[in-house]
């Protein structure tokens, strides 16, 4: 069903209500209204205007290391300064308000986390988190490393730091992929939030709660493949439509 209609909504609220185990996933789209860019809108999207073959591989940083190095940093920047929306609040809310709730992002900025979100699972990883390329030791850095045009070396063994981030090509990491694919088995419904659903295996998780009977409502402007697959896809932001959700499910408890 696709539709942003107050019925819509209350059916979704309604599913929400019932809900036992959710589990949320969020992509760029919930950031967007905080002004952080998204990957593959065609205006002003990252990957319309970057190459994400030369930004966000290892053979990208192992031609031009400083040249992923300051787009990372000035990523960072970006994301620092940006401020959480009403949509990362409500969803923050929905993990203080329901039992069990397990928020899932492919996104590497930590504006859940400011929002007061607590369990986080960062599918693609980190943009404020820093390791050593080739031993993986983990790093803090000083700002001027951060204003550096070229990535520091690796205290332990020389190697080149990067962002602890998911690059085209690399493995998730498992612990935390094997923790969202438990949640999407067990959960009752499933929440998406601002994905294109065209990344996996992010993207499988919706269709594996659905194969596990659980219902799934999509929060999107546009159609996506999971809108078409969802039970209920409420066409809108998402800050403006999670806090509407919050509003139903408070009032009618
Ligand atoms: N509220 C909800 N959804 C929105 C909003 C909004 N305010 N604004 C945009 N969207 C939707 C867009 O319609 C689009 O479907 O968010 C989606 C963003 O899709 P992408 O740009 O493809 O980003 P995302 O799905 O997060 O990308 C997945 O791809 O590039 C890799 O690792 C990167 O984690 C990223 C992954």
């Amino acid at each position: 069903m696709s539709t942003n209609t107050a019925s819509a909504l209350s059916a979704a609220a309604s599913l929400l209500r019932q809900a036992r185990r959710i589990v949320c996933l969020t992509g760029s789209g919930v950031s967007a209204e905080s002004g952080v860019a998204t990957f593959r809108n065609v205006e002003n999207g990252l990957w319309a205007r970057f190459d994400p073959q030369r930004l966000a591989t290892q053979e990208g940083f192992a031609a031009n290391p400083g040249l992923v190095w300051q787009w990372y940093m000035h990523r960072l920047d970006a994301v620092e300064q940006a401020q959480p929306n009403p949509g990362h609040s409500a969803l923050a809310e929905l993990e203080h308000r329901l039992p069990v709730f397990t928020l899932v992002t492919q996104n590497v900025d930590d504006l859940h986390e400011r929002s007061g979100s607590r369990h986080v699972l960062h599918l693609h990883g980190r943009i404020n988190r820093f390791h050593c390329n080739v031993c993986g030791f983990d790093h803090d850095l000083r700002s001027s490393e951060r204003r550096a045009t070229a990535p520091p070396r690796c205290i332990a063994c020389g190697g080149a730091v990067r962002p602890s981030v998911v690059w085209f090509g690399e493995p998730l990491p498992h612990r935390l992929l094997d923790k969202a694919w438990q949640a999407s088995e067990r959960c009752d419904l499933f929440l998406v939030v601002g994905t294109s659903g065209l990344v996996y295996p992010a993207a499988q998780l919706p269709l594996l709660a659905q194969q596990h009977g659980a219902p799934i409502i999509d929060i999107n402007p546009e159609v996506t493949p999971l809108s078409e697959q969802a039970e209920i896809h409420l066409a809108g932001r998402s800050g403006a439509l999670l806090p509407r959700l919050l509003e139903l499910l408070g009032k009618e408890t």
